[in-house]
């Protein structure tokens, strides 16, 4: 074992240890390169600064979600991969349903415990190739941004399915390696296209996982989101440094591209920023 999979060891919860030990049989599963501890960086303090949707964003997100509910009736979800809560109070407001957040992340989780204020919403430190619930506790998993990061993804989707209820419902949000060039921000820092390719599944990819642990994909579409009103703006979150591919780049070219943006930015029109956000729906 090299020392970098060895220092990656020692920071391990045990229990997602245990787990990732009883892969050995699966020798490629883990991916180490999607490791990213995020209590090792400074992102947790940046975070919702750098990663605010706003009240209309985190909206278009509810109805596309309930869009492909049918029937189904929410009374528990699993935010899985919570983060600091960006979704998660959302979810329990609009659903008027239970969520529990789970995710490795003390630093992430102590910003979510810091604005909770919906009782409906518990947070729990653990991952996603470990689920601490029981079998078919669970209507609704949402996964937002969190399904690249998990080391082993076939056994966080076999997890899915062993804590999802028979008729219930897995969303994914997530970037995929398809979408890469028309994220705004690649243009601007050189080596995010190659870190994001490594980095984020295909759409393909992604499918695979759910399906060999038992679900099919019903429904997959893109949904473009605002994340900011003007380049400008979209420079000043860019610089609150709450994102994990912008923090694995040099200082030098992050320090080059966010002033390249402002360049653009002085001289662009005034435009909103978008992005386009992969949504897939498993049963
Ligand atoms: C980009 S953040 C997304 C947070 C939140 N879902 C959101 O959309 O704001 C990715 C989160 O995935 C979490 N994560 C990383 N590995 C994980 C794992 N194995 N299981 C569950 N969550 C994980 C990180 O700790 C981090 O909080």
């Amino acid at each position: 074992m090299t020392a970098e999979k060895k220092a990656l060891f020692s920071i391990m919860p045990s229990d997602v240890l245990r787990r990732l030990q009883l892969c050995r049989h699966e020798p490629d599963a883990v991916q180490w390169s999607h490791i990213m501890d995020y209590d090792q960086t400074n992102i947790p303090a940046a975070y919702d600064r750098g990663r605010d949707l706003g009240p209309e964003v985190l909206d278009l997100w509810m109805h596309a979600l309930e869009a492909h509910l049918q029937d189904l009736n929410v009374i528990k979800i699993l935010d899985l991969g919570c983060g600091t809560g960006r979704f998660s109070e959302a979810l329990a407001v609009y659903f008027k349903a239970e969520v529990l957040g789970i995710d490795p992340s003390a630093k992430m989780l102590e910003r979510a415990r810091e604005k909770h204020r919906d009782s409906r919403v518990q947070y729990q430190r653990g991952s996603a190739e470990a689920i601490s619930l029981p079998s078919g506790s669970v209507d609704m998993i949402f996964m937002s941004m969190s399904f690249h990061h998990f080391s082993n993804r076939a056994l966080a989707a076999r997890e899915c399915r062993r804590v999802l209820r028979e008729q219930g419902v897995v969303f994914v949000r997530t970037g995929a390696r398809e979408q890469i060039r028309a994220y705004p921000y690649v243009p601007f820092f050189p080596s995010s296209g190659a870190m994001l390719d490594e980095l984020l599944p295909d759409r393909a990819e992604l499918r695979e996982s759910f399906e060999r642990a038992g679900f099919h994909m019903t429904a997959w579409e893109i949904i473009t989101q605002t994340i900011a009103a003007s380049w400008k703006a979209y420079a000043d979150k860019l610089s609150a440094g709450g994102d994990s591919v912008l923090a694995r780049l040099s200082q030098h070219e992050l320090e080059s591209g966010l002033a390249a943006i402002r360049r653009h930015s002085a001289k662009a029109v005034v435009e909103a920023i978008v992005e386009p956000i992969d949504l897939f729906v498993f049963r």
